[in-house]
């Protein structure tokens, strides 16, 4: 048995980190059973040499009994700003066999408070960001400033490191290579309140001699277009780009040397990027190419001096979760002439991210302007489509005059596209001349799903895709339209598909900070987060009330975190502004039903049924009525803030917020549910809420399962349900022993559903079922994206109840894993794995001449319950054996036409009938 995989506050060797006391973790790997941690030994040190010695002077924790794995606090020596921190672990196994040492980790810490920059905010003079309340009109681009420093090194280096962040963005230059391979640094957050930092070991790229370190500065987020068209636009933050730095250097004789921002710099108003824009595209003019700027040796006489800004006052902290990057280049599929000097190339896939692209320029006057467009799918002539674009133009543009070939790609900007139609090439291309980058916050892929039904398999590639091209710095609705906001409702009910499909911890820790950053005086949250008109304009945040759902994410998510990575600490942080929330309803609506303090704009359950446009289908009937809806919310967000308010061991928040969610409960009970049973409104969605969240005694549970069936039936048995409710629909029907409709609704290729969309050629996910409809064509142009992780929260149901992998809320992490696969008839054979913060769990199942065949691995220092579908317990073999032989297989009973064992760690195959 061995200690891998070893994490300092949810990520591998982190660099420039800001808690005092981070948490570690790790996971046990053997090949052996029934194997579990009896004992570790951490070991930090300020040194390799030491950590290699086992010398751990900063903390050495001895040997300690314990079989926990993650989240241990280091509580060694205090660490300080700028520090390396090597570690290792040692576990012992339940025979009390040490392990031999891990491999070595490290962190470093950052800057841990303002003094220890000891830097200036350099940029563009200072200009008051404009008033504009509902200003539409576009930006007037400003070209992207150039900021260099010349300086000498004399002595030998041993390491040094960079501290950098910005207003706007920055990509940061040493001696003529970018510094790092992110984008977008330093990410969004609400500017006014927190403003991140990025730390970059630069050892090998400063010299002995004369070192140029540079910088260019873009819009972003803080001051370029932003948010839903229409209404706002763009400079939300501020409008003045300025970047803060501090080098450190350690030469090999001990001694340090700084560079930091401040009045020495010089900085170039007039460069080659002539616009950067998330939403509107780059322009780049390789004519104004300042040849060498930063490398030693650029005359910059005539570039002027930096301003200083000492107006900044949001608490500059160290980014926690990972960077954007570009995860994968994307080869076209094919490209096609349209029309003269107009190329469409397809990618076969629709992303987030930006062309790199080959140019030359072949024509006799010697400059050429080439222009991409972006779009997610082809007009009926064959160009590219962007209506759905809304205001943002997704056009990167090259003006050059380069003769040789030269790759070009933008730097700060993105689109959500497939297909890409290039104008102005004076020459043929080819398949190579362009390549699609993929970007994405480079969270680690954690789980898998495969099986034999084809569709289900693209339907969970394209679930993966959308996820990616929305997990970007915050996780966002939509990729390509001017929109792209933390939509909460939409994370409320992807988030435990996308904490199966990745790593999503640090992500989401940081965000839950964005939503926190975002809570109103009165308590409340917003329904997106970062929230940019905060300070602003256009629609003052106090009159922007919750929407259910989607301001319920505040107390959802937390919630989520816990169970999935056993995370206290996230609880412990959040649980105040937790309590303030719930509050907040019920100080509002003393009588318990959601009525009052609710946002005007509601989108409820969003995109049911109602709002689908195609003959064949109802008009009305699906959507539930917002007393309902908004209720329903109450009664779960109270009832999960009891359960914070339980793992915190806060006894009397428990019991009174256990007994408020009950209360609310009966109300929903006493004010909604008639006579016969039937919810208000009688939707689809009413009954998968009300079941979902435990609203209902028991003798109404079943009356609900009925009229949620006549209701499925209503709609000739096809999903009435929207954002919120379809994926509760969904496993409530497996939970109340529905396996043959829910089958029939996954399946089905009838519109809408998921096949249809596959069907129809979808790559990723639409944010509506008739985003588009063969002969109909496209849905409203003012709102249709194609790459929208909603409905992909079914990703859930493929592996909570195909693979069968869940949780057990009393064990979280999956400390104690709950192993119940439904083998259900039209598959064939199913396998994946979800990577547990303990370690991997793997399913593969498949049918076999006569009965099933079942293979699980249980991580080491976990214990699992098993429910096979079968009551034959006599006939049940593991690995060809009898289990009634094996002593490490315990039955418990049979339940519900299953058998129930208990099992320790390792691999498993069981065999029955
Ligand atoms: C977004 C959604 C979001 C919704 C709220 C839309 O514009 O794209 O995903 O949740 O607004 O109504």
């Amino acid at each position: 048995m061995y200690p891998d995989y070893l994490r300092c506050e949810y990520l591998v060797n982190p660099l420039g980190i800001d808690v005092l006391n981070p948490r570690l973790s790790w996971i046990v790997q053997s090949d052996e059973r029934d194997q579990i941690q009896t004992a570790y030994q951490i070991i930090v040190s300020s040194s390799e040499d030491l950590i290699e010695e086992e010398k751990g002077d900063l903390w050495d924790t001895g040997k300690v009994s314990s079989d926990q794995t993650c989240h241990i606090k280091y509580n060694g020596k205090a660490l300080e700003p700028q520090m390396y921190c090597y570690w290792k672990v040692k576990v012992w196994d339940k025979g009390d066999q040490p392990s031999k040492w891990s491999i070595i980790y490290f962190w470093s810490m950052g800057l841990l408070k303002p003094a220890d920059w000891s830097a200036k905010w350099i940029g563009e003079p200072f200009k008051k960001r404009p008033n504009l309340i509902r200003r539409r009109i576009k930006k007037k681009s400003s070209p992207c400033p150039l900021l260099r420093k010349e300086f000498q090194i004399e002595k030998k280096i041993r390491q040094a490191n960079v501290y950098v962040t910005a207003l706007g963005e920055y990509e940061l230059r040493i001696n003529g290579k970018k510094v790092g391979d992110r984008f977008f640094t330093p990410e969004w957050t609400d500017y006014y309140q927190r403003i991140q930092y990025q730390t970059y070991d630069v050892s090998t790229l400063i010299i002995e001699g004369i070192n140029v370190i540079g910088a260019i500065l873009a819009d972003g987020w803080y001051s370029g277009h932003l948010g839903p068209g229409g209404i706002y636009y763009h400079s939300h933050y501020g409008v003045n780009r300025v970047l803060m730095l501090k080098l450190n250097i350690e030469f090999s004789d001990g001694t340090y040397e700084q560079i930091v921002s401040d009045s020495s710099w010089k900085i170039f108003y007039d460069g080659p990027i002539r616009q950067a824009d998330h939403f509107m595209g780059e322009i780049y003019n390789a004519q104004k190419e300042q040849n060498g700027w930063d490398n030693a040796g650029f005359d910059d006489t005539e570039w002027s001096e930096v301003s200083i800004d000492n107006s900044i006052k949001g608490k500059i902290v160290a980014q926690i979760n990972e960077p954007i990057r570009i995860i994968e280049e994307i080869r076209p599929i094919s490209v096609k002439l349209l029309k003269n000097k107009v190329h469409i190339f397809d990618l076969g896939q629709n992303i987030a991210g930006f062309c790199k692209i080959k140019l030359s320029c072949r024509n006799e006057k010697l400059v050429s302007t080439i222009k991409l467009r972006h779009g997610e799918m082809l007009n009926d002539d064959g160009s590219v489509y962007t209506t759905n674009l809304r205001r943002a133009t997704a056009i990167d543009t090259y003006v050059i005059s380069n003769k040789d070939e030269k790759t070009y790609h933008p730097h700060f900007t993105y689109h959500g596209f497939q297909y890409i139609q290039v104008e102005g090439l004076e020459f043929e291309p080819s398949i190579d001349t362009l390549v699609g980058c993929a970007i994405s916050s480079d969270t680690k892929l954690s789980g898998s799903f495969e099986c034999s039904e084809p569709s289900l398999n693209k339907l969970w590639k394209n679930i993966l895709w959308t996820q990616r091209d929305n997990t970007i710095s915050v996780p966002t609705d939509c990729p390509q339209r001017d929109e792209r906001m933390g939509w909460m409702g939409d994370v409320l009910i992807f988030s435990q598909t996308s904490i199966f499909n990745m790593d999503m911890a640090a992500f989401y820790s940081k965000w839950i900070k964005d939503i926190r950053d975002m809570q109103t005086k009165d308590g409340f949250y917003p329904n997106f987060a970062p929230y940019p008109y905060n300070r602003s304009h256009a629609i003052p945040f106090a009159k922007l009330l919750p929407a259910p759902a989607w301001a319920d994410c505040g107390i959802t998510l937390p919630w989520d975190l816990y169970l999935n990575y056993a995370d206290k600490k996230i609880l412990m942080d959040h649980y105040e502004s937790a309590k303030f929330y719930v509050n907040y309803l019920h100080s509002k609506n003393p009588n318990l039903i959601w009525k009052k303090g609710r946002s005007l704009f509601n989108p409820n359950d969003w995109l049911n049924g109602d709002k689908i446009k195609a003959d064949d289908y109802p008009k009305k009937g699906a959507e539930i009525p917002q007393d309902v809806f908004a209720t329903a919310f109450f009664a779960h967000s109270t009832e999960l803030l009891s359960k914070m308010a339980n793992v915190l061991q806060l006894i009397k928040d428990y019991e009174f917020y256990r007994n408020l969610s009950q209360k609310i409960k009966q109300k929903f009970v006493e004010e909604f549910v008639d006579s016969e049973g039937k919810i208000k409104g009688d939707t689809q969605a009413g009954y998968a809420i009300a079941l979902k969240f435990n609203l209902l005694p028991k003798d109404l549970r079943n009356i609900a399962i009925n009229h949620l069936k006549k209701a499925i039936e209503k709609y000739d048995n096809r999903i009435s349900t929207g954002f919120i409710t379809t994926i509760m629909m969904m496993l409530e029907l497996i939970r109340n022993s529905e396996i043959e409709l829910a089958n029939k609704l996954l399946l089905s290729d009838r519109f809408p559903s998921w096949i249809y969309m596959i069907n129809q050629g979808a790559t990723t996910m639409w944010e509506r079922w008739d985003a588009y409809v063969k002969g109909r064509g496209f849905q409203s142009r003012f709102m249709n994206s194609f790459n929208h992780y909603a409905y992909g929260a079914i990703g859930e149901f493929l592996y909570k109840i195909i693979l069968g992998i869940n949780l057990d809320d009393r064990e979280p992490g999956y400390k104690h894993i709950i192993i119940k696969p439904i083998l259900t008839g039209s598959l064939n054979w199913v396998k994946g794995y979800y990577n547990s913060i303990h370690g991997r769990i793997e399913v593969e199942w498949k049918k076999e001449k006569e009965g099933y065949e079942i293979a699980i691995s249980i991580p080491t220092n976990t214990t699992a319950t098993v429910y096979l579908p079968t009551e034959k317990v006599q006939n049940i073999r593991e690995s060809d054996v009898f289990i009634k032989e094996i002593e490490t297989i315990v039955f418990l009973k049979i339940k519900n036409k299953k058998t129930i064992l208990k099992i320790n760690s390792g691999k498993y195959i069981f065999k029955f009938n």
